[in-house]
């Protein structure tokens, strides 16, 4: 069924797991990570970034429908998710669309206009009846230019400012950068655990981890019973999905009908995601 993300966070909270979040582009993907999650037999976030409904001519409505007509039906829980949203028309296109939550991006802001502009979000969000996820600090690599460096500025959340901007923003979740970052291709990401801890510590919110395709299982595992709730996943999804496109086209060159490759990719993402799913999910924490 469709649910609210709110709901699946809170109970990934309750029982020291996470939920899975994963970045979806086309109807293909929102069936294989559907199909994945009823495999596993575990709950999922189904997230559509401002990035997604841009390349899709700025229209939400299309994948949106095609998200709830595949959550309704489903053995598992589905929520959806609205990601890395910067403008306030299609925040304000959530709601209506079957999203319980969207994530308000404005870390790329110096700290007094993201707190303003984050602010104004989520007491929107919430008289919409939306669960707002916001980000401080920066998760690198959101404009093709790979991750920042560890000690550029904003690359690390600050624990006692993170408190602040939860404390004068209200939001209901947290992205934090504790060394992750976006579009990564390898799994080779190191996470600040020591930092995670200090913010887990520090605030009440559910702490969210972007750019998770570069973290390793280990890593993954870790930052979970460390308090990551919610575990944003994209990357990993396109580099599977086109491999096998890939390979498809190149072992019969006179394919013509896109079924034949797009099952192929469908079925990549079926696999990667029910791979990621049981090492996010599971609760290892006593
Ligand atoms: O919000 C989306 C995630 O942060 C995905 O990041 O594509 O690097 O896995 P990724
Ligand atoms: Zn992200």
């Amino acid at each position: 069924p469709l649910v609210a993300t709110g709901d699946l966070v809170t109970r990934a909270v309750a029982r020291h797991g996470a939920v899975a979040a994963f970045n979806v582009i086309t109807l293909e993907h929102i069936e294989a990570v559907v199909a994945a999650a009823e495999t596993a037999g575990t709950p999922v976030i189904l997230q559509v970034s401002e990035n997604a409904v841009k390349f899709h001519g700025w229209r939400l409505a299309p994948l949106a429908a095609a998200a709830v007509q595949s959550a309704e039906p489903s053995t598992v829980p589905v929520a959806l998710h609205l990601d890395h949203v910067k403008t306030g028309e299609l925040l304000r296109e959530a709601a209506d669309r079957g999203f319980s939550s969207v994530m308000f991006d404005a870390a790329h802001l110096p700290y007094a206009e993201n707190v303003a502009a984050t602010r104004e979000a989520t007491a929107w969000a919430h008289s919409a009846g939306l669960w707002l996820e916001a980000e401080l600090g920066e998760v690198g690599g959101k404009d093709g230019r790979g991750p920042l460096p560890a000690h550029a500025p904003g690359a690390r959340t600050e624990p006692g400012e993170a408190r602040r901007f939860v404390e004068e923003t209200g939001v209901d979740a947290l992205a934090v950068a504790i060394g992750s970052s976006h579009a990564m291709t390898s799994r080779d990401a190191r996470l600040d655990h020591e930092l995670l801890a200090a913010l887990r510590g520090a605030l009440d919110v559910p702490l969210v981890l972007h750019g998770s395709s570069g973290v390793p299982d280990d890593e993954l595992r870790r930052a979970v019973r460390g308090g990551i709730a919610k575990v944003n996943i994209g990357t990993a999804l396109s580099i599977a999905m086109t491999a096998a496109v890939r390979a498809h086209l190149a072992g019969d060159e006179r394919t013509v009908d896109p079924r034949s490759y797009l099952a192929a990719g469908r079925g990549a993402i079926i696999e990667t995601a029910g791979r990621l799913l049981p090492t996010i999910a599971a609760a290892t924490a006593a």
